[in-house]
């Protein structure tokens, strides 16, 4: 099966590239035994096009960000960065992808593998066979609202603004992407904001009901302070089938949600658009983590989490299911079996590289093609 459908990878910086290199060698696999082929080009985004270009992104990177069928992000940041001025950090390069490609619905799905029920930092009995759905808001709230900065008010006092806003678009229809998705699971929606506090928050619970009680009345919807939902995330997790919540409240309970399936590690992430005239949806993927400094260049980092990013793209933009299956179970298997890096090791299991990591997963799809 030729195919003209277009990725685009952005490495990006720190365990981005280690990991994406793991994602390269998965995406030839699939050229080379399951005929699954793409136009692949490869850019900057980041600290590594701060070095290149002085920005985090350019132009032409957002431009191609925006024609090709899908884009694959490893992550961005790092120590060497952070005491730029705030509007060329890696980080902006990110958000103005997000933003630019309107990748409103962050679907995070967090998944507790069998094997991995030891590796959380929570019992056992609390995390065995979790699986929730995060679809956190990616493009408004506090992270984009204005006015922001921060001021000069004299007498050596400086005041930081940011600034939390929503208008009802923008919360309708990131919850009909958590209602779409609730059909297709465990059709049960708890809805996440600090309506006690904030009017945006009072916004969002009526205007979520709102396309309850008109769109989606079979559904059951919950509604819980973000607060709460925190506690309750480690509390009782499995009480959980999607949470959808606004864009800052869905960044700490996400990672949050990572922790209870044994490591940032595991987790994916897809950034959805709505689907254009031509009936292309904008998407990006991504792990949940970031850079990670502290053990980049080391090649000990877990890649599973962006291998897991490309078989979300392979599923939500491509409709390659089967194949996107193949790696979801290589990737069960190789765990099955006992292999870990280092954020997932526990008494009695193999420790591996990352490239060791991918070597097994690779094994595992050999396996499965026969
Ligand atoms: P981080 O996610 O990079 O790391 C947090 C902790 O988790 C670290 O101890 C790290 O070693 C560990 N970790 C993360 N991913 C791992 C993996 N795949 N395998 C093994 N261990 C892993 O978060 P941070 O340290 O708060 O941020 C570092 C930089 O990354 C910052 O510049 C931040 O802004 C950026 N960041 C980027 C993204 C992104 O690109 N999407 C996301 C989060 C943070
Ligand atoms: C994430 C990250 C980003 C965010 C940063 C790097 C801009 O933490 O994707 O979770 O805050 O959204
Ligand atoms: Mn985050």
């Amino acid at each position: 099966m030729a195919s003209n459908k277009s990725l685009l990878i952005l490495p990006g910086d720190g365990i981005g590239p280690e990991a994406m290199g793991e994602v390269r060698r998965i995406v030839n696999w699939m050229e080379d035994n399951r005929a699954v082929s793409f136009d692949i080009d490869e850019d900057l985004v980041g600290g590594s096009s701060i070095d290149a270009h002085g920005i985090p992104v350019t132009d032409e990177v957002v431009e191609k960000a925006m024609n090709v069928d899908a884009v694959l992000l490893g992550a961005v940041g790092g120590p060497k960065w952070d005491n730029l001025d705030f509007s060329i950090k890696p980080e902006r390069g990110l958000l103005r992808l997000r933003k630019d490609l309107e990748l409103f619905a962050n679907l995070r799905p967090a998944v507790c593998f069998d094997a991995l029920v030891d590796a959380s930092s929570l019992k056992p009995e609390l995390v065995s066979g979790l699986d929730i759905m995060i679809v956190r808001e990616l493009t408004g709230g506090v992270y984009f609202g204005e006015p922001r900065g921060i001021e000069d008010l004299g007498n050596g006092i400086r005041r930081g603004v940011n600034t939390q806003v929503y208008t009802t678009p923008e919360i309708q229809r990131v919850a009909r992407v958590a209602f779409e998705l609730a059909k297709k699971r465990d059709n049960r929606v708890c809805s996440s904001e600090k309506a006690n506090v904030m009017e945006s928050g009072v916004l969002w619970r009526e205007e979520v009901q709102k396309i309850h009680d008109t769109e989606f009345p079979e559904v059951e919807l919950s509604h819980m302070y973000a607060d709460a939902a925190a506690m309750e995330l480690v509390r009782k997790p499995k009480q959980f089938d999607v949470i959808v919540t606004d864009n800052l409240f869905g960044d700490i309970l996400s990672d949050c949600a990572a922790m209870l399936t044994g490591s940032l590690g595991m987790l994916p992430s897809a950034s959805l658009g709505d689907v254009d005239d031509s009936g292309r949806r904008k998407a990006l993927y991504e792990p949940v983590h970031g850079s990670a400094p502290d053990i980049s260049g080391k090649n000990i980092a877990n890649p599973i989490a962006t291998i897991l990013s490309y078989a979300m793209a392979l599923r939500y933009s491509f409709d390659m299911g089967t194949e996107a299956d193949l790696v979801e179970t290589a990737v069960q298997k190789v765990l099955a079996s006992g292999i870990r890096t280092g954020d997932i090791m526990s008494a009695g299991m193999t420790q591996v590289s990352t490239t060791e990591m991918g070597n097994a997963i690779i094994r595992e799809l050999d396996k499965a093609n026969g």
